[in-house]
């Protein structure tokens, strides 16, 4: 099978910056869809990776891609644990010897947390605590962590600021902003640096399209190819802020990056930008069709989702302002970037 190539497309200037000095990252939840993405650019930028993983979301699949993408020399800096962040000697271990955390593990889904409050609450809470007072035992130089857009919870007003936060709609959005609240603390009382990236939506190639807590941009996109239907939750109003995971991973190797006085606080990491699912749904069937992919069904419209805010959109002035972020993607780049990748790795299991 030939490798399609999903690199970041991070800006080549700063990956060069990152790469003249080599250091060493651990990535949580690297066999997921972020952390992969992470790791692919980190070592093609030079870096020495340690990766822990328990594949309880995440595929040795995506691990193999990368090591197909960056090639054997730069993948022999890469080192894998297989482990649980809910074990404290795991985290201990792991992050010996590091410089940066990339923290992505976790579970995700507003609707898993629904379905499962006390699984999640242990994994994004507990395991969050672990990986965190790990890194500060370790006196790692920052501690960057995957937080979300969820925290905004019933906040009515657009765009959504850091400072200006609703009541969590679900459990997921609770776990999330609890690890706002340790990370807050560990810098009040240990003098810990900590940077929470509040997501909006990541998409981008493999993030995985199956199972019941799929995210909507691989999950259409596969049952677009596919020809099946294509199920939209409520009226196709509803908004989203669609960051392509180029954009993540940029932020994330800012901030880790960034001086002290950006550390203890979250940044949106988002466009900017609201799409809502209807334009979304077209966009993704504009992009099938450049590459002979023709999608002639309308999508069938069902309930509203439990737990889902109805709008979301990001003010993303203070990660440009205070870590140098800037989206190197909008969506429709996102989406033509990605399309080929959905295609080659859809095709086979869908046909
Ligand atoms: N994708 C998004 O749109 C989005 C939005 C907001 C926040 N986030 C957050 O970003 C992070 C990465 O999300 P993703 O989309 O890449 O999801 P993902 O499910 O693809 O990746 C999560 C990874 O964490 C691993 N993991 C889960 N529990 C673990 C445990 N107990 N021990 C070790 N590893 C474990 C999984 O196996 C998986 O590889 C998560 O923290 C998620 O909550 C994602």
């Amino acid at each position: 099978m030939t490798s399609i190539d999903s690199s970041s497309k991070v800006s080549e200037s700063f990956l060069k910056l990152v790469s003249m000095q080599q250091r060493t990252w651990l990535i949580t939840g690297v066999a997921g869809f972020i952390g992969s993405n992470l790791l692919e650019t980190l070592l093609l930028a030079n870096q020495n990776v340690r990766g822990l993983d328990n594949f309880s979301t995440g595929y040795q699949a995506n691990l193999e891609e990368v090591r197909k993408n960056v090639g054997g020399d730069n993948w022999s800096r890469f080192h894998f644990t297989e482990g649980d962040i809910c074990s404290s000697d795991i985290c201990l271990n792991a992050v010996r010897d590091v410089d940066y955390v990339l923290h992505q593990a976790a579970l995700g889904s507003v609707p898993r947390s629904l379905a499962d409050p006390l699984m999640t609450n242990q994994v994004n809470i507990n395991g969050f605590l672990n990986m965190l007072d790990a890194s500060r035992v370790a006196g790692v130089k920052s501690f960057v962590y995957a937080a979300s857009s969820s925290t905004y919870g019933d906040e009515p007003n657009l765009p959504k600021i850091e400072n200006r936060i609703g009541n969590p709609l679900s459990p997921y959005a609770v776990t999330k902003y609890v690890n706002e609240l340790y990370a807050g603390v560990y810098a009040r009382s240990y003098g810990f640096k900590a940077i929470g990236l509040r997501y909006f939506n990541v998409f981008g190639p493999r993030q995985d399209p199956n199972g019941a807590y799929a995210a909507v941009i691989p999950k259409w996109t596969a049952a677009m190819i596919a020809n099946g239907d294509v199920h939209i939750n409520g009226d196709g109003e509803t908004s989203r802020d669609f960051c392509f995971v180029a954009n993540a991973v940029q932020a994330n190797l800012r901030a880790a990056l960034s001086s002290e006085d950006c550390h203890n606080e979250v940044y949106n990491v988002a466009i900017g930008d609201r799409t809502t699912l209807n334009d979304l749904f077209n966009a993704l069937k504009e992009s099938l069709a450049e590459l002979q992919i023709h999608y002639a069904k309308e999508p069938v419209y069902t309930e509203f989702r439990a737990g889902d805010v109805r709008h979301s959109q990001a003010d993303i002035s203070k990660a440009r302002e205070k870590i140098g972020y800037e989206p190197t993607h909008r969506i429709k780049d996102g989406i033509n970037s990605a399309m080929p990748w959905y295609v080659h790795s859809f095709h086979g299991e869908t046909a």
